[in-house]
């Protein structure tokens, strides 16, 4: 399909399904390199990563473990706004943790949680993204293995949702 509608929004064809195919399978290759000797755990930050993270732990030929997460923002009183992941029923210490997320957008999500990760003195911690958005970035993240650097513009599609909509789309489109 090359143009879809998500709520009141019209979409193009941005990245097709076999590009996203070839990317995945290109950090598989990288992460099977680089954890070589390992057995990783993948923590994967639901919803939008569903997807991806289902397609990149069969791309690998590591064994691997893999867990699913969610943030939680909420309003604190005292301390602003803070970010609870809920989910992580396993012990991370010295264990090499890849972290699976949709989109590096800000980088304020990743930026909340990786103190959080760090604290409990994983052996190592990385992150792989689908995309990033390079000029909408305001906190250091350092993602190890990224598909697609993308342009500040909206997309769903493969995961990524419109308020609710659009997670189920094989491809990844973009706001016309
Ligand atoms: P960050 O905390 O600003 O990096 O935002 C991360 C989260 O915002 C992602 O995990 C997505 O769920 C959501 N997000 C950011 N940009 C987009 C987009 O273009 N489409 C869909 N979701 C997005």
């Amino acid at each position: 399909m090359a143009n879809i509608q998500v709520h009141e929004k019209a979409f193009k064809l941005f990245i097709s399904k076999e590009e996203i195919a070839k990317q995945v399978n290109r950090i598989a290759a990288e992460i099977d390199q680089d954890y070589e000797n390992e057995i990783p755990l993948f923590i994967a930050i639901l919803n939008g990563s569903f997807i991806f993270a289902s397609d990149l732990i069969r791309s690998v030929n590591i064994t691997a473990e893999i867990s699913f997460v969610k943030v939680s923002s909420y309003e604190g009183t005292a301390v602003g706004n803070m970010n609870k992941l809920i989910g992580l029923n396993t012990d991370i210490k010295d264990r090499s943790i890849i972290i699976i997320e949709d989109i590096v957008d800000t980088g304020n999500t990743l930026n909340k949680i990786m103190p959080y990760l760090k604290e409990q003195q994983p052996k190592s911690i990385e992150i792989a993204s689908l995309l990033s958005k390079p000029d909408a970035i305001k906190y250091p993240i350092e993602v190890a293995y990224n598909c697609f650097d993308i342009p500040n513009n909206f997309v769903v599609g493969y995961g990524l949702d419109y308020d609710g909509l659009g997670r189920q789309y094989a491809d990844i489109y973009q706001t016309i």
